[in-house]
């Protein structure tokens, strides 16, 4: 990413200066900048831990200089900085920074006017590639996750402002399809005149399955309707998309529950162009023949490309490549994305080497990955499936979402202080929030176990939690008695939001690293990192809040203490932008 003004990203302010110093003070080296939060306020707030490298540099050049002489050189030549307060060298080299109280009062006076205002980030035409499930077989656990990461990394680019195309690759052609018509036209003959009651399409499958692996008659049968649908024959291109609708609500009524967009843009849609990818790759003789199949063989790939199986047909591979070049030239895709399961990233990487190896894009400016997840688990570390041994149907799990985070909220009596309109409300959000904050709360290329024992659990790091923290803080807000229009006076009317207590400084600190929570997940797309963040500003606050009163009550008289009600009224706002990049709807009473 592009960052054009770095705006409240402190990391990225500090860098530029400690980039400027050490260039200044020694152009000979070249070392990349490290810089990190400081891990005990003992060192300050930042560290920059660069004078090891440059001392190990100069050493081979010749000149021997110490880690601390070298750390001293850069504070030296540390341009004026109105975000450093003071500066520290430990022996060990290192420089520990400290934050200017003044720079943070005014930042966080900025943020109670304007918002958090997240850094400038050149615009960038995103595609993400994610949900994609197959018609006929019921989406399944490894799709919610890649429907609740892929959802979640759209909202964050959206959110910086990028051009965003959400699509759906559904696998909706092959031969499968062959029996499913051959089967439709049995069972459901008025199929052209009303819609097919299949109910379930999973049955539907199994049952077509059944008959194809036993009924030779049928089997021939289904090839030849397979022959019909890719001729576009009209009563087989009518079957098929019977059988996708089908499919289509049964995913929709999903998405819509969890609040998902996307752009269906199926397998089906790039038959078209998979014959021009077939011409141009045997025109630029890329592909070699082996026992009747179509190969191509990318560059540093052990697995060769089908293009053309020996039938004549194409192939997952072929519909990747074709999907590959019509994003990059027809959408013209400055980065594209593919959200799908870890056990993918073979064949991704060979289609993205066939991509490089025929020119299709230049990596120094595109950006085209895999970003890959880990398995859904049950709780008994085995892959998660029913107790009858069936994949998990993504409605019912949802369901039982729900029914159990009622039955919580219940438990505790909230239902009695609610109307049975904010009871419903704050359910949905506990139970679709519980979900998808358990997925992106989990390092996203490792497997995670399942369990709505955790995910509905309102201590530690849980939807439930957060949740609940910010409903308590626009609580606190609420009960001051001071309006919104109030609170605007008096931000308008004071620059600066001065702070003076240790844990008012904390909470303000921790507001202030949104920014830089924001860059750093757009590089690297693990979404963890800013689950983290949310939670330790939800403890932050709470540590804030037992030890610093916003409403100060003696004598009988309470005073409302401003600059403390407008701290607690930025952290609800900068909870609600994290909340709401992973895809969690805040509620404002639980
Ligand atoms: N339908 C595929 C599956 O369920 C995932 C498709 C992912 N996207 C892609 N462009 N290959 O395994």
């Amino acid at each position: 990413v592009i960052v054009k003004d770095f705006a409240g990203s402190i990391m990225g302010r500090l860098s530029d200066v400690f980039k400027t110093a050490i260039k200044e003070a020694f152009p000979s080296v070249s070392v990349t900048l490290v810089l990190t939060e400081a891990t005990n306020p003992k060192f300050g707030d930042y560290q920059c831990n660069s004078a090891m490298g440059i001392s190990a540099a100069l050493k081979a050049q010749g000149t021997s200089k110490k880690p601390s002489e070298v750390a001293a050189e850069i504070v030296a030549k540390l341009p004026p900085c109105p975000l450093i307060e003071k500066t520290e060298i430990p022996p060990a080299g290192f420089i520990n920074v400290y934050l200017n109280d003044q720079f943070i009062a005014k930042q966080c006076g900025e943020i109670s006017r304007n918002g958090i205002k997240l850094p400038s980030i050149e615009s960038r035409r995103v595609i993400v590639d994610f949900s994609s499930p197959n018609i006929a077989k019921e989406m399944h656990v490894g799709h919610l996750r890649s429907t609740i990461i892929g959802d979640a990394i759209s909202r964050l680019f959206e959110a910086v402002g990028f051009d965003v195309l959400r699509l759906n690759h559904i696998g909706d052609w092959g031969t499968q399809f062959g029996m499913l018509i051959a089967h439709l036209f049995d069972e459901f003959p008025n199929f052209q005149k009303e819609t097919p009651a299949i109910g379930d399409l999973q049955t539907f499958y199994k049952a077509s399955k059944k008959r194809f692996d036993e009924d030779e008659e049928f089997k021939k049968r289904a090839y030849q309707c397979v022959v019909k649908l890719q001729n576009k024959e009209p009563e087989f291109i009518k079957a098929w998309t019977s059988i996708c609708d089908v499919s289509r609500n049964s995913n929709n009524a999903v998405y819509d529950k969890l609040d998902i967009k996307l752009t269906e843009r199926g397998e089906s849609y790039y038959q078209e162009r998979m014959g021009a990818i077939v011409k141009e790759l045997t025109d630029r003789s890329f592909l070699r023949e082996e026992e009747g199949r179509h190969l191509m063989f990318p560059t540093g790939c052990d697995i060769p490309l089908t293009v053309v199986k020996s039938d004549g047909g194409y192939t997952y591979d072929t519909s990747d490549l074709a999907a590959l070049k019509n994003r990059l030239n027809e959408e013209k895709g400055d980065w594209l994305i593919y959200v799908v399961d870890a056990g993918q990233s073979l064949h991704f990487d060979t289609i993205f080497a066939a991509g490089r190896d025929l020119k299709w894009y230049d990596e120094a400016v595109k950006r085209v990955e895999h970003v890959g997840f880990g398995l859904v688990l049950g709780e008994d570390k085995k892959k998660f499936k029913t107790r009858s041994g069936d994949t998990v149907r993504l409605q019912d799990l949802l369901e039982e979402g729900v029914k159990r985070s009622e039955e919580k909220l219940k438990e505790k009596g909230r239902d009695k202080e609610m109307t049975v309109e904010e009871l419903t409300t704050a359910r949905d959000a506990v139970a679709y929030g519980g979900i998808k904050y358990a997925d992106l709360s989990h390092t996203r290329t490792q497997d995670y176990v399942f369990s709505y024992d955790r995910m509905l659990d309102d201590k530690g790091n849980t939807a439930v939690y957060l949740l609940y923290a910010y409903a308590r803080i626009r609580s606190i807000v609420r009960q001051s008695g001071v309006s919104e229009e109030e609170m605007e006076k008096y931000a308008a009317a004071n620059e600066l939001l001065p702070l003076g207590h240790v844990k008012e400084l904390k909470l303000a600190k921790q507001v202030l690293k949104m920014s830089d929570v924001i860059l750093q997940v757009l590089d690297t797309l693990m979404l963890h990192t800013l689950c983290d963040y949310l939670y330790t500003l939800s403890t932050t606050f709470t540590e804030f809040y037992s030890e610093c009163y916003v409403v100060e009550k003696s004598e009988g008289s309470s005073k409302v203490n401003m600059n403390r009600l407008l701290l607690a009224h930025i952290t609800a706002n900068t909870m609600e932008t994290a909340l709401k990049i992973l895809g969690i709807r805040p509620v404002p009473k639980m």
